[in-house]
């Protein structure tokens, strides 16, 4: 069978969570395939909000299994901690989590590398969530990393040894202030480590294709957004890893032919975390209020998001790099009460008006054109069939599926389970 993928369209934070949990019911097995704890995936169900870092969104769901895969980077202290987090709720993962031999860990010491990095580029920051994602990467491609497989060495303290020296050395290169008592953060490790070693570690790219083989449906879960993207996002400014449609067969082992539907998942406006360039970005009224009403804050870091109107430019670059095959629109609520929407629909670059995503979005370069729409005032939390939905709402969705050339599955109205309409 067919893997489906499901993956953010703009800068993260779009609610992935939320639809790989609506969607579990369908699916056997879940798949994260890349990012780590620097990602923050919010569920909401029975009146409780879950917060998941690397952990699968399936993990809820009795009769799904969950993979870490091989694109994955784990920081064994937050995993441990979403273990604690899913025992207080008495969720028996021993049997439903799997992790791929091929994912890199997450040492105390590539937090600190983040920490000094961000340091030393002053204003120039990536504005990084500082879980070490970047650094770990780093050794990965560099071929310096440490695996999953590797903590069934007998020597893999020497190993980590060997790799926490090299960057102690490096740090001190940045020439940095940074305060951090290794050993504390090394006892923490180990024992969380010891933790990472009682699940089950597999052979991921053969569970995976035995599963696809006896008919098993995966859904792969992504992290971050498009925009984020190392190849295609707004570099520098982007994670370091391949949030796009691609990054699913290299983070899992899945031949491209074996990739079904693409689900891209976009919110209603848009938002941003971290630094980078972001033309719709709006710094007045409207702008607090999509803050405000969406509590546009980082699931991961409690950083404020900075918001603004869709970005129609950026979202059919998605759309395009991904070859998404069906539209999720979220948080439509948030928009209830405002007079008009503003869609950007071309952009005025370098004094030419383009419609596709260029190399450079740098302010200097791009002023976003917009195209007008009738806002709507309805509270739309409580509506759970199409047909209750404004009109304003419907030609907005109306429009984007035309301009997108894609059908709009799925309208988010609210962040409980339930509150999700499909059409
Ligand atoms: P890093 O992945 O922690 O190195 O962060 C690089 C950039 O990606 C920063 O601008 C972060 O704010 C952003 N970023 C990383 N992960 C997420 C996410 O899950 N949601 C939104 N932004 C993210």
């Amino acid at each position: 069978m067919a893997v489906d993928l499901l993956l953010g369209l703009q800068w993260g934070d779009e609610g992935k969570g939320k639809i790989v949990d609506v969607l579990t019911s369908k699916y056997n097995i879940i798949a994260r395939f890349q990012g780590g704890p620097n990602a923050g995936h919010t569920l909401v169900f029975n009146g409780k909000k879950h917060v998941l870092h690397t952990i699968p969104s399936g993990i809820f769901h009795d009769d799904a299994t969950n993979l870490v895969g091989n694109g994955v980077v784990i920081d064994p202290v937050i995993f441990k901690k979403e273990l604690d987090k899913l025992d207080e709720q008495n969720v028996n993962y021993k049997t439903s989590l799997l992790i791929s031999r091929k994912a890199h860990i997450i040492l105390p010491t590539h937090r600190l590398l983040d920490a000094a990095s961000e340091a030393s580029k002053g204003k120039a920051k990536i504005g990084s969530t500082l879980k070490g994602i970047g650094p770990t990467y780093m050794d990965k491609t560099g071929r310096n990393g440490m695996r999953v497989g590797d903590l069934e060495l007998s020597d893999w303290k020497e190993r980590y040894r060997a790799l926490a020296d090299k960057h102690e050395a490096m740090i001190d290169f940045y020439n940095v202030e940074i305060q951090y008592d290794l050993a504390e953060l090394e006892a923490e490790f180990f024992e969380a480590v010891e933790v990472l070693k009682s699940l089950q570690f597999i052979d991921s790219e053969e569970y995976v294709f035995q599963a696809q083989k006896a008919g098993k449906s995966i859904l792969a879960e992504g992290a971050q957004g498009s925009l984020l993207d190392i190849d295609f996002g707004t570099y520098p400014f982007v994670t370091s890893s391949n949030t796009t449609a691609a990054g699913a067969c290299t983070g899992l082992g899945v031949a491209p032919n074996q990739i079904g539907e693409v689900f891209g998942i976009f919110k209603a406006y848009t938002t941003r975390v971290g630094s980078g360039p972001f033309p719709t970005e709006l710094f007045d009224e409207d702008g607090a209020t999509m803050a405000k009403v969406g509590h546009e804050f980082g699931a991961t870091t409690g950083r404020p998001r900075r918001c603004g109107w869709l970005d129609l430019v950026a979202l059919k670059y998605a759309c395009q790099v991904n070859g998404v095959t069906q539209l999720m629109m979220m948080k439509a609520d948030v928009l209830s009460g405002f007079k008009s929407l503003k869609v950007c629909t071309a952009y005025k670059y370098k004094g030419e008006v383009i419609e596709h995503f260029p190399y450079n979005i740098e302010p200097e370069n791009v002023e976003p054109i917009y195209t007008e729409f009738e806002g709507w005032s309805e509270d739309l939390t409580k509506m759970s069939d199409y047909s209750e939905l404004p009109k304003a709402l419907n030609d907005y969705i109306a429009f984007l599926e035309k301009a997108l050339e894609t059908p709009i599955t799925i309208v988010s109205v609210g962040p409980d389970r339930k509150e999700t309409i499909f059409r």
